[in-house]
């Protein structure tokens, strides 16, 4: 996808303090618990982790080890219990809640493993919406969104509703509404994880290019090894933890729901 026919329109304000050269994201000392009625969960618990620009993370780890979690907190969808959290140098603490929401808009996309597609609007509007709703003029929102659908091989598919899409092509379109103000960085949570091995691998690509052709940073959570192994660095979170995993001999048995390996 050519940055060539990138629309630039700076809406950065109050969020374009602070980026320099510092990491995408750097969190520090982070814990997160969740009080319950009888008990509280501590499911994060001190967790150091500094993603550089232009990095690829994968985050591993078993069902509740708390991947989400993190990856929430990064994004600043969720505040830590404990520690702070830096996204291009700037504390999220320190911010305003508006500040937040513009930091988020500006410089992170967001993608899940549902889609979170509006189902009543086509492929397009939904990739246009968040421009238009950032004051975007229509022809701009537009352009931007065709240029992004192209690019994902969508082109036939503009006007067709979500369920008139395949999982993969919802993702797709997921993906490129995360993209339509080029943020630097994207976190991803299992995107490939509703997909068969084929319509995964087209998200996989399209992901090994914002890497590799886009400098994009990615925090990507997945339980498939296959996946996270073409990151530049895979952690495993345990206990609280988040560790560098290195070699297949480290994964330890009876890993989360994780799929056989599948062949490339
Ligand atoms: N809002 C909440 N209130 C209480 N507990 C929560 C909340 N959100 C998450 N948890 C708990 O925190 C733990 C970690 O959840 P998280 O969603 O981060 O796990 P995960 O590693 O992403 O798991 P999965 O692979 O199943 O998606 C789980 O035990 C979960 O029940
Ligand atoms: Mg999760």
């Amino acid at each position: 996808m050519p940055d060539s026919g990138r629309i630039h329109v700076d809406f950065r304000g109050a969020s374009s303090w602070g980026r320099g050269e510092a990491p995408a994201f750097d969190a520090r000392d982070v814990c997160r618990q969740f009080r319950l009625e009888r008990h509280t969960i501590d499911v994060l618990s001190g967790i150091n982790l500094t993603v550089q620009r232009g990095e690829w993370v994968a985050l591993v780890g078993r069902s509740g080890s708390g991947k989400t979690t993190l990856l929430q907190l990064l994004g600043s969808l969720d505040r830590p219990t404990r520690g702070e959290v830096f996204c291009h140098g700037r504390p999220y603490s320190k911010l305003s809640g508006k500040q937040r929401a513009m930091l988020r808009r500006d410089e992170i996309g967001f993608v899940f493993q549902s889609y979170h597609l509006f189902p009543e609007l086509s492929a397009m509007e939904n990739v246009a919406l968040p421009a238009l709703q950032w004051g975007w003029d229509r022809n701009m929102a537009v352009s931007r969104a065709r240029e992004l659908l192209f690019s994902f091989g969508l082109e036939e598919r503009l006007g067709h509703r979500p369920q008139e899409l395949s999982g993969g092509e919802q993702q797709r379109v997921a993906m490129a509404r995360a993209l339509v103000n080029s943020p630097d960085a994207i976190l991803a949570d299992e995107p490939t994880g509703n997909l068969d091995v084929a319509a995964g691998k087209e998200i996989v690509g399209i992901l090994q290019r914002l890497h590799a052709d886009q400098g994009k940073t990615i925090v990507m959570v997945t339980h498939d090894l296959a996946l996270a192994k073409l990151a530049d660095r895979v952690l495993l979170m345990q206990n609280g933890q988040a560790e560098p995993l290195e070699g297949d001999a480290a994964f330890p048995a009876g890993f989360g729901t994780l799929p056989p390996t599948q062949p490339s």
